[in-house]
C-alpha cells in the first residue's frame, strides 16, 4: 500500500517513534511505501513528503520533536484545502494516512474521513486530554521533566524561605499539573477543573507556615482559573489558529501571594520545556505500540478509527468519538493530591 504519514498540531515527545513504528512494520512486513508529509495537514495540501524508509528513520526513536516538521494548518482553513487533499491523494495514489496529532488534527482528521479520506489517526499531546484513550504518548515525558523542576526549586525554596510557584502546560485540563504535583510533593495544585479562590490559597500557605519557616511549591496549570469575583485577570488572547494564549496565570497567582502573605514568591514558567528532548521509556514503549498498531489498522482498512491505550491494551475506536469530548482530571486523582494540601 501507499502510505502517507503526518505530525499535526504542537510537537510531542515521541512522535519519531510512532514514525519508526509505522515504517519498520510497512515496510519490513507488508511491503509498503512510507510517504511522510512536511509539517502536517499543510504538506498533503501541497504534495510535500519525503518518502521513509527503516533506514532513514535510524536513530530517531530517543529523538524529540518530528522528523517530519509539524503545524497547526489543516484544509479546513482554505476554501480549497479538502479538493487540495483529495487531489494530492489521487495523483500519489496514498491508500490510506496515518494523521499523528491533538484535539485539531484529529477532529479534522474526522470530518475529512467523513468525505472519503481513508485516515488512521494516533493520539498525541503532552496534555493527555483526548477521549478514550487512557494515555497519549509525551505525557510521561512532561511530567517527568515537570516534576525534575519541582524537585529542584524544593531545594531553593528551603534554602530561602520562599514560596515557588510552577506553571506547567494544560490550557483546559489539569493533568500535568496533578501528576506533576503529586510526584514532586506540591503544596497546593491548580488546575482548570477546578476554580480556586486565591485567599483559600493563602490562607493553606498561612497554616503550613504557621511555624515561622516555609517553603511551599505551588503548581498551577497554565489554564486555572480563579474562582468568579475572586480576582480579575486578563482578558484571554487567541493565536491565529483560534487557540487560546496563556502563560499569565503563574505570574498573577505569584504577585497575589506575595502581595496578600507577605512571603516572598517566585514564579518558574516551564513551558516548551516539557514539548522538548527525548521521551521516557513509557513514552518510546507507547509511540511505538501506537505506530504498530496504527500501521495494522491500515492494512485492516479500519478507516476513521483511532488507535488508543484501554486496559493495557492498545485498540481501536472511531476518532470522532475520542475527540467529541475532552478528557477532564478524574475524581479520584484529585482527591488524592487534595489530601496533600495543607
Ligand atoms: O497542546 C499542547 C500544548 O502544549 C498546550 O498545553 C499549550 O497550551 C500549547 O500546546 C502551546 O502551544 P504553542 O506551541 O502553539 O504555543
Amino acid at each position: 500500500m501507499n502510505v502517507g504519514i503526518l505530525t499535526g498540531g504542537g510537537d510531542c515527545p515521541g512522535l519519531n517513534a510512532v514514525i519508526r513504528g509505522i515504517v519498520r512494520k510497512g515496510e519490513r512486513e507488508y511491503g509498503d511505501t512510507l510517504m511522510g508529509f512536511h509539517d502536517g495537514w499543510r504538506g498533503v495540501m501541497a504534495g510535500e513528503f519525503t518518502e521513509l524508509s527503516v533506514n532513514f528513520m535510524r536513530g530517531t526513536l530517543p529523538r524529540g520533536g518530528t522528523v517530519l516538521g509539524t503545524s497547526r494548518i489543516n484544509p479546513y482553513m482554505y476554501p480549497d484545502g479538502v479538493d487540495r487533499v483529495k487531489n494530492t491523494v489521487e495523483r500519489l495514489g496514498i491508500d490510506a494516512i496515518v494523521a499523528i496529532g491533538g484535539e485539531g488534527t484529529l477532529s479534522c482528521s474526522a470530518e475529512l474521513f467523513r468525505v472519503g479520506i481513508p485516515v488512521v489517526g494516533v493520539p498525541k499531546t503532552i496534555d493527555n486530554d483526548i477521549g478514550i484513550t487512557e494515555r497519549t504518548f509525551g505525557f510521561d515525558t512532561a511530567v517527568a521533566i515537570a516534576t525534575e523542576a519541582i524537585d529542584r526549586l524544593h531545594t531553593t525554596a528551603e534554602s530561602h524561605n520562599r514560596i515557588m510557584v510552577v506553571e506547567v502546560m494544560g490550557r483546559h485540563v489539569g493533568h500535568i499539573a496533578t501528576w506533576a504535583g503529586l510526584a514532586g510533593g506540591a503544596t497546593i495544585t491548580l488546575i482548570p477543573e477546578q476554580p480556586f479562590d486565591i485567599e483559600e490559597v493563602c490562607n493553606a500557605l498561612r497554616r503550613r507556615h504557621e511555624d515561622g519557616r516555609y517553603a511551599s511549591i505551588v503548581v498551577v496549570a497554565e489554564g486555572a482559573k480563579p474562582k468568579a469575583g475572586t480576582i480579575e485577570i486578563a482578558p484571554d488572547e487567541y493565536d491565529e489558529y483560534g487557540h487560546i494564549r496563556l502563560g499569565g496565570i503563574g505570574n498573577l497567582v505569584t504577585r497575589e501571594i506575595e502581595a496578600r502573605t507577605g512571603y516572598e514568591t517566585r514564579v518558574t514558567i516551564l513551558g516548551h520545556v516539557q514539548r522538548g528532548g527525548s521521551p521516557t521509556a513509557f513514552d518510546r514503549v507507547l509511540s511505538t505500540w501506537f505506530g504498530v498498531a496504527a500501521i495494522d489498522a491500515v492494512h485492516d482498512r479500519a478507516f476513521g478509527q483511532m488507535v488508543a491505550l484501554q486496559a493495557n491494551k492498545v485498540v481501536r475506536v472511531p476518532i470522532a468519538d475520542a475527540v467529541a469530548d475532552l478528557k477532564y482530571v478524574n475524581d479520584e486523582i484529585w482527591d488524592t493530591a487534595k489530601q496533600f494540601f495543607p
